[in-house]
């Protein structure tokens, strides 16, 4: 979704902003603009579309040292170069960029701005203006800024320059994510700090409704009452590298070579000196005192929730709910008397998922995060964290993030059954590096998974998968794979469930793609490809070395039972990219959709 970034220092800004809005573009957006301040004034370039035409438009002419930059996703009004950030207030004196949505903007249009000609239909242009009109009545500019930050209702980070002072930005957030960056002479500002590791790997974080200002050799934090605040910053452990796609095309076959090296990162780091599993005694005591799980999380972090509540019921014997949660804040199921919150989310910043966090804390509900990024919103406010180690992932379509979850999961799960007593004939470090192997096996076949997806994606216009048990989690995970980047309409269903009304969308050559990794319903599914083969489907059957027929399509080579999707996701990945490929789409920016998706 939107990005921010912002400078201030002795460097000419214009490429550390456009640098920066670079590496934010795999959030996803529709237009971008930047805002340059020296002691001629401000400079604005704004575009819709991409920050290749924003390059192109800015004039390279103007130095200046300081400035804010933004890729806007369109909420409030189309994309255009009228909406895109930053915006100005009336004359042209405030210049501010938002990420969020402001709620009340109605109500603040119309109790300040009844006199204020509007420029754009963006909730934005309302906070520049009232700040504006604040400001005449205040002739403070830190003030202004407090006191319309104090009226915002929403979710918003927002940074601010005044035309006619070159040494300040003014920062603010709520719910949304922003981090100031710290250098030596100089600081910035970003939504996400992947727009400013070139410059500094050291951020300070900000809390929720704390005034920033950044200048360029100090940073002051303050509440809105005016309390000082003082904050240590933290190195973030991204290395630069990891955002570049060196020699591949696209990060997302990048992210899914990466998936065996995941693998054995997450050995190493959940491994101890003794070669067993190390899981935090606080998370072992929380899992232990849960009569119920309650996994919560969104797209694809949902599907490994899914995969994750079977691996923990069957090793932990407690019972699991996954939910959606965009559904579950607004419709809370009945709770258990002990429940003990699991939040996926790659980014850790996905707004559902945190509208549940922010409820459940008002009820202290223990809540664990199980997220990517260890310094995000959401790890920053559960009780616990558990790291994924995948690396940054850039890609919008999330690969090395889900098998990493199902790793992680599988891990927790093992940590807790081992502390309650329960015999296990499973050794999780072991079951993971066959896994790594198998892996690497897989994506060694790349030629043959794009034949394959020439062969069942170029011309379709939907698809199905289908599985049964564990393998109808994975069909899920492989639909949205291929919907999300493809465009083609992907269905993933319950085998035994096709007949109940789906099986009507069958006709000569759809495809459909089964998966069968479980003994006990290997000879089910494969009934149930017979039933749609039998009304014209062309069918393709992904199965487990042990369980397979000679006319399958994919025979896996054999993992543990429990740890199956970890390999049979795999195929479903590359048949994704390659049809996306194939059909000419942008696999890593796919329309409409952005990779952080920090509005409800
Ligand atoms: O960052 P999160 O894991 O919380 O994100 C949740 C979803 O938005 C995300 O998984 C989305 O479904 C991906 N684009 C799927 O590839």
């Amino acid at each position: 979704m939107c990005g921010i970034v912002g400078y201030i220092g002795q460097n000419d800004t214009k490429e550390i902003l456009l640098n920066g809005l670079e590496k934010l573009e795999y959030r996803g957006y529709d237009s971008a603009g930047i805002a340059t301040l020296n002691a001629e004034g401000l400079h604005l370039f704004k575009v819709k579309g991409r920050i290749a035409a924003l390059r192109d438009k800015v004039d390279q002419s103007v130095h200046a040292n300081m400035g804010i930059g933004h890729t806007r996703w369109a909420t409030h009004g189309e994309p255009s170069e009228d909406n895109a950030h930053p915006h100005q207030s009336a004359s042209g004196r405030f210049t501010l960029v938002h990420n969020g949505v402001i709620e009340n903007y109605y109500e603040l249009r119309d109790a300040y701005l009844a006199d204020v000609k509007l420029t754009s239909e963006t909730d934005t242009e309302i906070v520049v203006q009232l700040i504006e009109v604040l400001y005449q009545d205040t002739d403070d500019v830190l003030a202004a800024f407090s006191k319309a930050i104090s009226l915002l209702k929403g979710s918003y980070a927002i940074a601010l320059i005044d035309a006619q002072d070159t040494d300040v930005i003014y920062v603010a957030k709520n719910k949304s994510p922003l981090l100031v960056g710290l250098g030596d002479g100089f600081n910035l500002v970003a939504s996400d700090a992947m727009a400013t590791l070139k410059e500094t790997d050291t951020y300070l974080e900000i809390e929720d409704k704390e005034i920033v200002v950044v200048k360029r050799d100090h940073v002051h934090i303050q509440k809105l009452d005016g309390t000082v605040v003082t904050r240590q910053p933290y190195v973030a452990e991204i290395d630069a590298a990891d955002t570049e796609k060196g020699t591949y095309d696209y990060f997302m076959l990048k992210e899914i070579d990466e998936q065996p090296f995941v693998m054995r990162k997450i050995i190493q780091e959940y491994q101890d000196e003794h070669g067993q599993i190390k899981v935090d005694a606080d998370i072992r005591h929380a899992m232990l005192a849960a009569d119920r799980i309650y996994i919560i999380a969104a797209g694809t972090s949902y599907n490994a929730g899914l995969v994750g509540k079977q691996i923990i019921e069957e090793l932990v014997q407690t019972p699991v709910e996954v939910h959606i949660a965009s559904e579950f804040s607004y419709n809370m199921p009945l709770l258990s008397e002990k429940p003990l919150f699991i939040f996926i989310s790659q980014s850790g910043e996905t707004a559902d998922s945190r509208a549940v966090l922010v409820q459940t804390k008002l009820k202290d509900y223990p809540s664990i995060t199980i997220t990517n990024v260890p310094g995000s919103t959401l790890s920053r406010e559960a009780d616990y964290t558990l790291h994924l180690h995948a690396g940054p992932e850039i890609a919008v379509a999330s690969t090395k993030a889900y098998t990493a979850q199902i790793a992680v999961l599988t891990i927790l799960a093992v940590d807790t059954a081992r502390a309650k007593g329960l015999e296990l004939d499973f050794d999780p470090l072991q079951e993971l590096a066959i896994v790594a192997s198998v892996m690497e096996s897989l994506t060694d076949q790349k030629e043959y998974y794009a034949q394959l997806a020439k062969e069942y994606f170029t011309d379709t216009r939907n698809a199905f998968f289908i599985g049964r048990s564990v393998d109808y989690y994975v069909v899920q995970e492989a639909s949205l794979k291929l919907k999300e980047i493809s465009y083609i309409q992907a269905e993933g269903f319950a085998g035994g469930e096709l007949k109940h009304g789906t099986i009507a969308l069958i006709e000569e050559g759809t495809p459909v793609i089964a998966i069968s990794t479980q003994e006990n319903v290997n000879y089910s599914i494969r009934g149930n490809v017979q039933e749609v083969a039998a009304r014209g489907a062309k069918t393709c059957i992904v199965s487990l070395q042990g369980l397979e027929q000679d006319s399958d399509t994919v025979v896996l080579p054999h993992v543990h039972p429990l740890l199956t999707p970890l390999v049979s996701v795999v195929p479903m990945q590359l048949l994704a990219y390659y049809a996306a490929l194939h059909r000419g789409c942008d696999v890593d920016k796919p329309r409409n959709l952005a990779k952080s998706v920090t509005v409800e």
